[in-house]
């Protein structure tokens, strides 16, 4: 308990010190390139009948999550103009802060893929967080166009493989669904919900959460290899970051338009590199540094614990009452 209460915590002290973003225009929040991002198929490269998808290409990649957005908007319709309560809005930005903040580059740096100058739209195969984002953006996609919401036949696009570990990837429908069946089926169980008249929010927040943390399980165990790109305390915040996602899908944390963008501000702004050590990095605001620090303190404390950690912190968010106090608790201090 000790345990939960200092997670509390420093998580309320983190979110206390967050600046809320108080713009009236919605779009100033969106993702880097969202503008110049594929909003409906007929963006895309047109090749022997079908639309081709580069997802190694960021515009290419954040325009499935645009038309993704676009297509499930009247599903949240009832919650808030402008797709603001969309909860998909979470993938989008987390990619848009994995571009600017330099981490979908080459971090073996033997290529100027994803450098300026270079190739600044490249995303990087051996980049640890394209990989990961690749299982949260192509799934999905796949997932949606096999359930009926993108008004589109998977056999009228195809996705284009990376230069190499091509076979760690997966390409269509049929693919995915053998290659990462849970995966899809995450995905397609959420999508499914969200089409029926009876879903709400609370229930589109747990399939969501459920289909994310089934996204991570398959890269996660895959790309180890990619850590030794890295200097320590970016492997470090890596390896902590894929343990803190399982404790945010715990409490259900809604990934809306707003809340994601405020969130996102205590994120690292730049790879880590040697000699980073949080609370004292010079370059990073104090929540930043905090936050960082949270991190590791959080993945310590699973691994010490076996993980028990997180059986612990799943039952105190079991409730809709304790997960609606601890959004109430943030949104005190925010
Ligand atoms: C989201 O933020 C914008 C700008 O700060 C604000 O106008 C809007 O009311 C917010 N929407 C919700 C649902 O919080
Ligand atoms: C919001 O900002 C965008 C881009 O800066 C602009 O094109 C749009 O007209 C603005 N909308 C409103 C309602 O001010
Ligand atoms: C969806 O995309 C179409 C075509 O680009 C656009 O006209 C429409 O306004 C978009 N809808 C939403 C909710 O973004
Ligand atoms: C679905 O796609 C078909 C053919 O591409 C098109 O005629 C139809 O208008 C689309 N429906 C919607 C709801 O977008």
């Amino acid at each position: 308990m000790a345990f939960l209460a200092f997670w509390a915590w420093a998580l309320v002290g983190c979110l206390a010190a967050a600046a809320l973003a108080q713009d009236s225009n919605l779009s100033t929040l969106y993702p880097p390139l969202w503008d110049e991002s594929p909003e409906q198929f007929s963006d895309y490269r047109v090749e022997n009948g079908k639309y081709i998808i580069d997802p190694w290409v960021f515009t290419d990649r954040m325009g499935m999550y645009r038309i993704l957005l676009n297509q499930t908007a009247k599903y949240f319709a009832k919650f808030a103009p402008e797709n603001e309560q969309n909860i998909l809005w979470g993938l989008p930005l987390q990619h848009g802060w994995q571009y600017r903040s330099g981490r979908l580059a080459d971090p073996t740096r033997r290529t100027d893929c994803g450098y300026y100058p270079g190739d600044t739209l490249c995303i990087s195969v051996d980049s640890w967080w394209a990989d990961i984002n690749y299982y949260l953006s192509v799934p999905p996609f796949l997932a949606a166009i096999d359930s009926g919401i993108l008004n589109i036949s998977s056999t009228q696009i195809k996705i284009l493989p990376p230069p190499e570990d091509e076979a760690k990837f997966c390409y269509d429908v049929s693919g995915c669904q053998s290659f990462v069946p849970e995966i899809m089926d995450g995905w397609r169980a959420f999508f499914q919900y969200m089409q029926s008249p009876s879903s709400d929010f609370e229930g589109l927040l747990k399939y969501l959460w459920d289909a994310h943390t089934s996204s991570l399980d398959y890269p996660v165990s895959v790309f180890v290899d990619r850590y030794a790109y890295y200097f320590e305390p970016e492997a470090d915040f890596e390896k902590n970051w894929a343990v803190a996602v399982n404790y945010l899908a715990a409490s259900r944390l809604p990934t809306t338009l707003n809340r994601t963008h405020n969130f996102q501000a205590g994120f690292p702004p730049r790879v880590l590199v040697d000699g980073d050590i949080a609370p004292f990095i010079g370059d990073f605001t104090p929540l930043q540094n905090r936050v960082l620090l949270l991190l590791q303190v959080l993945g310590v404390t699973h691994r010490l614990t076996g993980s028990l950690s997180l059986v612990a912190w799943k039952i105190a968010m079991s409730t809709k009452a304790a997960r609606e106090l601890f959004l109430k608790v943030l949104e005190y201090f925010l």
